[in-house]
Order: C-alpha cells, then sequence, then structure tokens
C-alpha cells in the first residue's frame, strides 16, 4: 500500500513540472544594449499539452487589463522587430536600431486556439539602451602618459572588444585592460578626437 502511495505521488509531481504548466522563461530579466545596436532577447515558453498556438507576439508595459497591443505591428516597431521563435516553444526576439525610446520592460504573450488559452510571461525584459564615452584627464602636458578609458552605464563584460579612434583613424597603442588605452609621452601631433566603440552588445 505504502509503495503505491509513492508512485501516485511521483506521477503527480512529474505532470506538474513538465505539462499543464503556462510559463514564459526570459533567458535575463534586464539587458544592456549600445545606441543604434542590435539586442536579441533569448526566451522560451510552455503550455499544457492538446493547446495548438495561434498567435504569437511580443508587447511592451506598463501591463494593463485590456489586450496588450503587438509590437510588430507598431510603427515605431514593425520595421526592427524581428521574431526568431517560433509557435513551438522558442520566443527568441530581434530588435535592432536601439535608441533611448526603447528603453522599456518587454513581455511575451502567446494565444492558442483553446478557449481562455491566452498566456503573458509576467517578469519580462528590461531594456536600457546606452552609449560609449571617453573618460581622459583634463589637462595633459607633452611628454604625459596618458590612460582612457571607455565607459558605458553598463557594465562592460569581458566579452566585449572595444576599437578605439583618434580623428577617426583606427588607434593600436596598448592597453591596460580591454576598454583602456595607454598613450605613452603623448606629443603635440598626438592632440585629435578619441572615440571608442565596441561590436558586441552588452549585457
Ligand atoms: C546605425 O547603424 C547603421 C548600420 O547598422 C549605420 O548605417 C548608421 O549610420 C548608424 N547610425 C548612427 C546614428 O550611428
Ligand atoms: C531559439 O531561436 C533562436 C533564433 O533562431 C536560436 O538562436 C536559439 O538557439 C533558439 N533557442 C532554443 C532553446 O532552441
Amino acid at each position: 500500500m505504502a509503495h503505491r502511495l509513492l508512485l501516485i505521488c511521483l506521477l503527480m509531481i512529474y505532470k506538474v513540472s513538465s505539462k499543464d504548466y503556462w510559463n514564459v522563461n526570459y533567458s535575463l530579466s534586464h539587458m544592456c544594449a549600445l545606441k543604434n545596436s542590435s539586442v536579441i532577447i533569448n526566451c522560451n515558453y510552455t503550455y499544457p499539452d492538446g493547446h495548438q498556438i495561434m498567435k504569437v507576439f511580443w508587447t511592451k508595459g506598463p501591463v494593463r487589463d485590456v489586450e496588450p497591443p503587438d509590437l510588430s505591428e507598431d510603427p515605431e516597431y514593425s520595421q526592427r522587430l524581428q521574431y526568431l521563435g517560433d509557435k513551438q516553444k522558442n520566443c527568441t526576439m530581434r530588435l535592432s536600431h536601439v535608441t533611448k525610446k526603447d528603453e522599456h520592460k518587454y513581455y511575451f504573450r502567446f494565444i492558442t486556439d483553446k478557449p481562455g488559452g491566452k498566456y503573458t510571461g509576467r517578469s519580462g525584459v528590461t531594456l536600457t539602451v546606452t552609449d560609449l564615452q571617453v573618460e581622459s584627464p583634463e589637462r595633459v602636458t607633452e611628454g604625459d602618459s596618458v590612460r582612457l578609458t571607455c565607459k558605458s552605464s553598463c557594465a562592460l563584460t569581458d566579452r566585449a572588444t572595444f576599437i578605439w579612434y583618434r580623428n577617426s583613424q583606427p588607434l593600436t597603442e596598448r592597453r591596460d585592460r580591454n576598454n583602456i588605452l595607454l598613450l605613452q609621452s603623448v606629443r603635440r601631433e598626438d592632440a585629435g578626437r578619441c572615440s571608442c566603440a565596441t561590436h558586441l552588445h552588452l549585457s
């Protein structure tokens, strides 16, 4: 008798955790992208067996009681938002040419063929859009060594590779760390506008 009860329990736990479960899993809750770059928001979703997905879309917060709008029908997004997922379990999307105006919380929503078969992944993904800035000493004298730091309001990860420019020409000087450039014993001819860039989006 005891054996039988245990078996039933295990079956129920299995059923709850793997089926009959509405969920949207965002791989990150917060993402940071550089202005004008593309950001890929990875996501997957689950729903009970027997449902067939009719509509999938991304929307942005705040979430209200009304049916949320499909961003791919919003002229601000339609040209830039690309759904890379499917109608089974992958809800990945890409937003390109991001601007400050894209700083919102984004949610994935899907609708199935069954009555009441609607679900929005409530936790969402917050997007921050940032710019790179060069930090340099205020005053530089000829012969000084100058340390330039490329900064952004997001954490600069080790994955990002920085490229330095002076008056649009790439600089090849030595680096202390990835985002720091060291100009040794500068000369008057070195004066110019320095900037930095990175290819990877940050997270
Ligand atoms: C944005 O990126 C595109 C290429 O993806 C480039 O052609 C364009 O000049 C960039 N715009 C700005 C303002 O940097
Ligand atoms: C979901 O789709 C994206 C884009 O096609 C892909 O890069 C990603 O690996 C997929 N995720 C899974 C878990 O299959």
